[in-house]
């Protein structure tokens, strides 16, 4: 399966949105070549930089030569690499740009190949394009100084909703307008970030998930002794035979009170509901998973005894649909991320790469032998299988 962000890579300069300056500026630099050597592209995550550098080569009809660390600290690597490069142009007549990508992460280790970049760039006979996203450390003073600087914005959420509406448009995937303002807005301008959220959400707009149907089912068996019913012994239990996170369980919860609920019942079902999510935020960001006991009893007793006497009748409840598919396919991100991370120290390398590259991983990681080397949580392994 190959990844939107792979898919709907920029091919000319037109694809690379709301970036009109840095576009200008690079374009500028391939006809000063050689008067300056090196351009480099910096500014937050996903907002074009390795895509324009690609960009270029295409529209250049240029080969992309990339050097990462270790070719850069090898004399040898570096020479046998640079070798054709030091003739005019290449077997093919094509011109040749060198890419040295995220050249922060590569300096992150005491050997940095800093250094070696920067004789680089004395001597290349080709231009030399540099990313980075914090380019304003010491260690980069010299850089600074010898490259042609040129910063990316992160991108402005009118543009980057443009940009999902036209692959909606393209997948013939139908997303209703707000989750898109919604997807663009939670990016922050990190386009890389609101693809990866788009294809949740197209995933789950699928409508082959059978195992979700029953999980609905028994979500709203439980929310119906929840609200209807007084506490008893086995309200507390409740949760227990759902297949579902208690952090999805709220957002049922907070899309159907209402419906049940009226008037004071309603004030303090929502009270309860807001401690339960306080809880919820401490158990994510401390790691406090005791608390998931409170959490539990909130949402269950808690929830349940705003009301007085038991309720009659038959009540519609409704799937949280928006909210729920923003979450899902957050938990999707962090469920990957987690992985990543994991692969990453691993295998030595940046978690970012791990993030980009995790369609291949994906793959290599399916073997339970290596997910047992990763040390991979029933979970994450779940998720690996979907
Ligand atoms: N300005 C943009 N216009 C259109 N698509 C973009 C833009 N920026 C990024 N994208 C999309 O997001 C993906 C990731 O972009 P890219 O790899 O160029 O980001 P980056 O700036 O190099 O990020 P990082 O700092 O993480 O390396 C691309 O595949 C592309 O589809
Ligand atoms: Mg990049």
């Amino acid at each position: 399966m190959t990844t939107l962000c792979e898919k709907y890579r920029g091919k000319c300069f037109l694809d690379v949105k709301g970036q009109d300056l840095a576009v200008d500026r690079i374009k500028a630099f391939i006809k000063i070549f050689p008067s300056k050597k090196a351009i480099l592209l910096h500014g937050p995550t996903g907002t074009g930089k390795t895509s324009l550098a690609y960009v270029l080569a295409q529209e250049t009809n240029s080969e992309i030569l990339e050097l990462n660390a270790s070719d850069l600290r090898n004399r040898e690597q570096l020479e046998k690499v640079l070798k054709p490069a030091t003739q005019e142009s290449t077997l093919f007549g094509k011109g040749r740009i060198i890419l040295v990508d995220e050249v922060d992460g590569i300096s992150a280790a005491d050997k940095g190949g800093l250094p070696e970049l920067l004789s680089l760039i004395e001597k290349t006979k080709f231009p030399i394009i540099i990313t980075a996203n914090d380019i304003w450390q010491q260690k980069f003073n010299l850089l600074r100084q010898k490259s042609e600087l040129v910063p990316l914005k992160a991108l402005n959420y009118k543009t980057i909703l443009l940009i999902l509406k036209e692959i909606a448009e393209k997948e013939k995937i139908q997303v209703n307008e707000e989750i898109l303002t919604s997807i663009s807005i939670k990016s922050r301008g990190d386009v890389r970030a609101a693809l990866n959220d788009l294809q949740a959400v197209f995933q789950i707009n699928k409508p082959e998930e059978i195992g979700e149907r029953d999980k609905e089912d028994d979500v709203f068996n439980v929310l119906k002794q929840i609200f209807k019913n007084l506490v008893n012994h086995e309200t507390l239990r409740l949760y227990d035979t759902v297949n579902m996170p208690l952090d999805e369980i709220l957002l049922w919860l907070e899309e159907n009170i209402p419906y049940e609920y009226h008037g004071e019942e309603l004030a303090k079902a929502y009270e309860v509901l807001s401690k339960a999510d306080v809880f919820r935020g401490r158990i994510h960001r401390q790691q406090h998973w005791r608390f998931l006991v409170y959490q539990n009893i909130l949402l269950s007793a808690g929830v349940s005894s705003a009301k007085e006497k038991p309720k009659i009748g038959f009540t519609l409840y409704k799937k949280p649909s928006r909210i729920l598919k923003i979450w899902m396919s957050n938990q999707r991100q962090q469920k990957k991320k987690s992985i990543a991370v994991k692969y990453a120290e691993y295998c030595h390398i940046s978690v970012k790469r791990a993030m980009r590259e995790f369609p291949v991983i994906k793959y290599i990681i399916q073997k339970p032998e290596i997910q047992k080397q990763l040390k991979l949580e029933e979970d994450e392994i779940e998720f690996l299988s979907k």
